[in-house]
């Protein structure tokens, strides 16, 4: 009995998760990307070999990074991403590992390629290898997720031993290979630091909500996403007051706003409730961090005082 209650919510939820919202960010990432794309196959019809370029994706924890690049590989009419018929792979795609040694960046890169790793081997021949495998499947682009962790327990030695390696990429006299590097704001600092990958690198930055800007947008999401589930929204959601804390909540960043829109909406739906609370939100979000009532942005008057990045937060001295 639980359990077809649970499908029963999971299968009203499902299709709330299904949704992809193109922000202004995504639509510069889809073009740059484009662009590129067309570029490239164009030099390849013409015989002709020109280096390659980077789009590095800026933002924060949970402003939708991974999902965008996830989105558009999924959807661009253009791309061939292996399958049966195919050795071609258009794009790979891959988390950078820790720790991001060249070596391990390059067996993983080979991995995702669909070769095993391979322990015995030297980084450099792990890397020609890597180089080939592109080639062989007429791979344009590699993206590395999570790019801002190839400085993570570091040396700037290694560091700098896997820009270059990636720089030579896009350099590569036979086969240029462009690379797409999604990570937090500490990627620009990695990209910065090498004046000759920075020249190469198209940034776009996945900018923080405002709750002065934004009200409109995350009100007409919040209508979208209730219509989408079959609620209404009570008059006192439908207010700016709501909006700003909403977005303070979820710490201004797109994507962690539509996931705790979600969240409440499932509360509701949990309650077999027609119409969406402010109620709603606060439980969502006691539910999440574990906060007490005085530490809810949803429940506190100054909510703006509030550091919601904290997890089981019970006061000032916590
Ligand atoms: N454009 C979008 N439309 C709908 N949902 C989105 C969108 N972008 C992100 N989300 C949702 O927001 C949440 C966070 O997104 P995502 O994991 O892509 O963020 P991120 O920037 O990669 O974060 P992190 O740096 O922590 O990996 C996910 O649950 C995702 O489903
Ligand atoms: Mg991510």
């Amino acid at each position: 009995m639980l359990d077809q209650i649970t499908s029963t919510i999971e299968a009203r939820v499902a299709p709330l998760r299904k949704i992809f919202l193109k922000n202004s960010a995504y639509r510069h990432f889809e073009q740059v990307f484009t662009e590129l794309l067309e570029r490239r196959s164009s030099e390849i019809a013409d015989g002709v070999t020109r280096e390659a370029r980077c789009v590095a994706l800026i933002g924060g924890s949970g402003s939708g990074k991974t999902s965008a690049v996830r989105h558009l590989l999924a959807h661009h009419p253009r791309l061939v991403l292996g399958g049966p018929e195919t050795e071609r792979l258009d794009v790979v795609s891959l988390a950078v590992p820790t720790p991001a040694t060249l070596k391990f960046v390059g067996q993983t890169t080979l991995s995702a390629l669909g070769f095993p790793l391979r322990r015995e081997r030297t980084a450099q021949t792990i890397w020609e290898m890597v180089k080939g495998h592109l080639q062989a499947r007429r791979t344009l682009f590699l993206h590395y997720d999570e790019a801002q962790d190839l400085a993570l327990h570091q040396s700037p030695r290694e560091l700098k031993s896997v820009v270059n390696t990636l720089k030579s990429l896009l350099q590569h006299q036979a086969w240029p290979v462009g690379l797409i590097l999604t990570g937090t704001p500490e990627l620009k600092g990695i990209i910065n630091h090498d004046v000759q990958l920075a020249r190469r690198v198209f940034p776009i930055e996945f900018p923080r909500l405002n709750a002065a800007l934004d009200s409109e947008r995350v009100l007409s999401l919040l209508s979208h996403y209730a219509a989408a589930s079959g609620l209404e929204l009570r008059s006192d959601v439908i207010q700016r007051d709501l909006v700003a804390r909403l977005i303070h909540a979820a710490r201004r960043e797109f994507g962690l706003l539509i996931e705790m829109t979600i969240a409440t909406i499932e509360g509701t739906i949990r309650d077999r409730r027609t119409d969406v609370e402010i109620a709603d939100f606060a439980r969502m979000f006691r539910k999440r961090s574990g906060c007490i009532d005085g530490l809810n942005p949803f429940i506190a008057d100054d909510f703006e005082r509030i550091d919601v990045s904290r997890l089981l937060y019970g006061g000032e001295n916590d």
